[in-house]
């Protein structure tokens, strides 16, 4: 193998410069050059690349965000683009592809590998909702960002008896809530994949208050609902003093944590390991500490990975 190229897809996560790196570094170890697409898969079609060094990677491990830029990509989606991105990366002479992102971002990389591009893909979304791999890049970090806010809400809520209803991004998965509340001692996690009862929730509330605490969290992923609707709600029926926080993309971004600094360093490495083995067509993922290799149609096939019961009976075991 000669070349081989590397992309960023779909939202970001803190991480993918790290993966990058790994990528690049693990590639000229094994005198392949390696291209950096800007921009994802947009960046594929409008042949918008770099070659990159290893200086070009230097300083960039402790960045979060990607250097490489990403995109969600409509093109992608259609046959048009996906034919006119295999020509492009088979004109560029691109013998292996990376692909750092999210699910959508997989069945891209899926589509390329079937016309003929040797892939590989590495999970990367804070949401933590892709299947076999227990953990994604970027979601150690979006963890740490929240429990860092809720741990200082938590001194702020107690000085005034307060409840504050705190929002996680996580559209139709509620790891990033459930984990988080379990991590900073919330009160309760609401996540789209299961129904809450509010009437039920304020009366432990209240009982709460009653016993003397000074203070209530509530973790929200914003598919379960909005934080001020959820606050408005317990206002009117139990009138507490409650006040809001929306974390939003604050949870995307900043310096990756250990843990996902050596995700990345693994990860980037294997996906070049893997494409010089002659593999194509699968994901990496991290299963009880080991790295392993599913088959992409498999993990496209299996959807959103659904939440951990485990998890679940933890957060309603230490939550109220
Ligand atoms: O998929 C990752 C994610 O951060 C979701 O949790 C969130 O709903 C979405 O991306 C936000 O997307 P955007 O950055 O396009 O607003």
């Amino acid at each position: 193998m000669k070349r081989l190229a590397v992309l960023t897809s779909g939202g970001d996560c803190s991480g993918m410069n790290a993966t990058i790196r790994a990528v690049v570094r693990a590639g000229l170890a094994n005198n392949i050059e390696v291209v950096g697409i800007q921009k994802g898969y947009q960046g594929v079609l409008d042949r918008n690349y770099q070659l990159l060094t290893t200086k070009s990677v230097s300083g960039k491990l402790q960045l979060g965000g990607t250097f490489l830029q990403s995109a969600r990509c409509r093109e992608m989606l259609t046959e048009p683009g996906q034919r006119l991105a295999a020509e492009n990366l088979q004109g560029l002479g691109i013998e292996g592809l990376v692909v750092i992102g999210g699910d959508g971002s997989h069945r891209g990389a899926q589509t390329l590998r079937q016309r003929g591009i040797p892939v590989i893909a590495i999970p990367a979304s804070i949401d933590n909702d892709i299947p076999f791999t227990d953990m994604s890049l970027g979601v150690d970090t979006a963890l740490n960002n929240i429990i860092h806010a809720v741990d200082c809400l938590k001194d702020t809520a107690s000085s005034h008896d307060r409840t504050f209803v705190v929002e996680t991004m996580g559209r139709n998965c509620g790891y990033l809530a459930l984990a988080a509340a379990v991590a900073s001692g919330a009160e309760y996690a609401l996540v789209p994949e299961l129904p809450f009862d509010i009437d039920q929730i304020c009366t432990a509330l209240r009982r709460r208050y009653q016993e003397g605490r000074d203070n209530s969290i509530l973790m929200v992923a914003e598919g379960a609902g909005k934080a001020v609707e959820i606050a408005d709600q317990i206002k009117d029926r139990i009138g507490f003093e409650t006040r809001i926080m929306v974390l939003g993309h604050y949870q995307r971004g900043g310096s990756p944590s250990t843990f996902d600094r050596l995700l990345a360093a693994r990860f980037g490495v294997a996906a070049v390991e893997a494409l010089l083995a002659g593999e194509s067509g699968k994901m990496l993922g991290l299963r009880c500490g080991s790295l392993v290799l599913t088959d992409l149609e498999e993990t496209i096939a299996a959807g959103r990975k659904p939440l951990d019961p485990g998890l679940l009976k933890l957060s309603q075991t230490l939550g109220i």
